[in-house]
């Protein structure tokens, strides 16, 4: 039987051949027609028609990720639209965010100029403080590249020790030395046709760093105690939260290594600097946990809302991240101060839970008179009092007033001052009741 009227290299053939619509149409309806009136195939046959739709589908592969370069490369940068517009444009585009979450410009901007970068082959370097996803973006820009169904591999270049280094990213022959017991890949053949992410590249020692550069000229590779020479085509993305160019400076990473992989070069912003996003990020990460851990959204109190809008997160996403999970793990239907981890708890919440007087709260630490200071003690003291009662009377204020005998409009003045909202101790009230049945 005949598989397909083509020779079988028309449809292997190189995908830089003029790949169009029509054509891949055609040769799928002869793939399908060839299936649909066979009636028995051999294992030769089996195999030959396995090879042409695997060829088939990197053409499709090819000529979608080639569209979408036409697309992006036509794209005009839109700094002026609104983010939700410039993210919607992404989208349209079929860009591919792998979860990258926010509205923020400089994140925009990066993804942006990812858009543009990933169908290319050009090095990628990314910097940024721990945390603001680096890696997520090296993902980002494998998955929107003609590589996305090529291996990714990533290497983290500070956790490698020195003398292992050269192995682990170029392979070894066997006894090439101490424990080389076989011959082994590395990470630059493993990732051949695909991306290499070299994550925390300012780590890499100077030995390692003339070694990439070879990579990065000649496209070969040399195995430890080998002179072969080894043709790997790999997409190098790099990424690090230092320095690099001080480092240049100070003679610790080489300027021309640099220059070769910062061909683009994208910066991601800190938390602290797209603070207005503090809020969806809070909520976009508690309805996440709540689904990896099947329980229902947490709430957060009003002061412990406040203090994660305020917090500086030194580790950016991925400590909001954490945080927002453990609250999900550890907290009933309310989540509240003491739910934090101790080492950034304010040391108000942390003195009351110890047992100790209000008066040694935050404020407190940093005033500047007795008065100021009793007046602290006061307002965290009036607050606790309230928080209490709310949750007493299950948010009815009405009871909360008859029960200590205040009067009404001054107590819901005071909810106020303090940002204590009745409607969500009612909700958390409610919600203890259905769960208790
Ligand atoms: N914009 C974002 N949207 C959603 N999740 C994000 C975003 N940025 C980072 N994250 C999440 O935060 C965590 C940390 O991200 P990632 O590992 O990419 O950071 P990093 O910059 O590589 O950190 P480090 O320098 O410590 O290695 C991950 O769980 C990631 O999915
Ligand atoms: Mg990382």
């Amino acid at each position: 039987m005949k598989i397909l009227d083509q020779p079988e290299s028309d449809t292997s053939a190189p995908a830089s051949s003029a790949i169009s619509y029509a054509g891949l149409i055609e040769k799928i309806e002869i793939l399908r027609s060839t299936l649909r009136w066979t009636s028995r195939l051999e294992r030769p046959e089996i195999e030959k028609l396995l090879r042409q739709a695997s060829t088939l589908r990197d053409e499709v592969m090819q000529l979608s990720h080639k569209e979408r370069f036409v697309q992006a490369a036509a794209a005009e940068p839109k700094r002026d639209l609104p983010a939700g517009a410039r993210r919607q444009a992404l989208i349209e585009r079929s860009f591919v965010f792998e979860g990258t979450f926010g509205d923020n410009p400089k994140l925009l901007e990066a993804l942006e100029i990812a858009e543009k970068a990933a169908p290319t082959d050009l090095p990628v370097l990314i910097d940024g403080e721990s945390g603001t996803g680096k890696e997520l973006m090296a993902k980002v820009i494998h998955a929107n590249g003609s590589r996305a169904d090529k291996p990714y591999i990533s290497v983290n270049c500070g956790a490698i020790p020195d003398n292992l280094l050269e192995s682990e990213l170029f392979g070894h022959r066997k006894g090439s030395f101490t424990g080389a017991s076989n011959d082994r890949k590395g990470k630059f053949e493993s990732a051949h046709t695909g991306t290499i992410f070299l994550d925390e590249i300012g780590e890499l020692p100077l030995s390692g760093q003339v070694k990439l550069l070879r990579v990065l000229e000649a496209h070969e590779i040399q195995r430890v105690g080998s002179d072969e020479q080894i043709a790997v085509d790999t997409r190098i993305v790099a990424a690090t939260n230092r320095n690099l160019r001080k480092f240049c400076d100070e003679g610790r990473f080489r300027e021309d290594l640099f220059y070769r992989l910062s061909v683009i070069h994208l910066t991601l912003p800190a938390l602290r600097e797209r603070r207005d996003e503090i809020a969806l990020l809070l909520a976009y990460f508690g309805d996440e946990a709540a689904a990896t851990l099947k329980r229902r959204p947490v709430k957060l109190s009003p002061r412990l809302r406040d203090f994660l809008r305020n917090y500086d997160y030194p580790g950016n996403i991925r400590e909001l991240r954490n945080v927002v999970y453990r609250l999900a793990c550890l907290a009933g239907d309310m989540a509240d101060i003491d739910h934090l981890p101790v080492d950034i708890r304010p040391k108000s919440s942390l003195s009351l839970a110890m047992g100790g007087p209000a008066a040694s709260g935050n404020g407190i630490a940093t005033a500047s008179s007795l008065a100021e200071a009793k007046r602290v003690a006061s307002d965290e003291a009036e607050r606790a009092f309230l928080e209490r009662g709310l949750q007493e009377t299950g948010g009815t204020v009405a009871e909360l007033a008859r029960r200590y005998e205040m009067n009404r409009s001054h107590l819901q003045m005071l909810l106020k001052k303090h940002g204590l909202h009745s409607k969500e101790f009612r909700a958390a009230a409610q919600k203890n009741k259905e769960a208790g049945g």
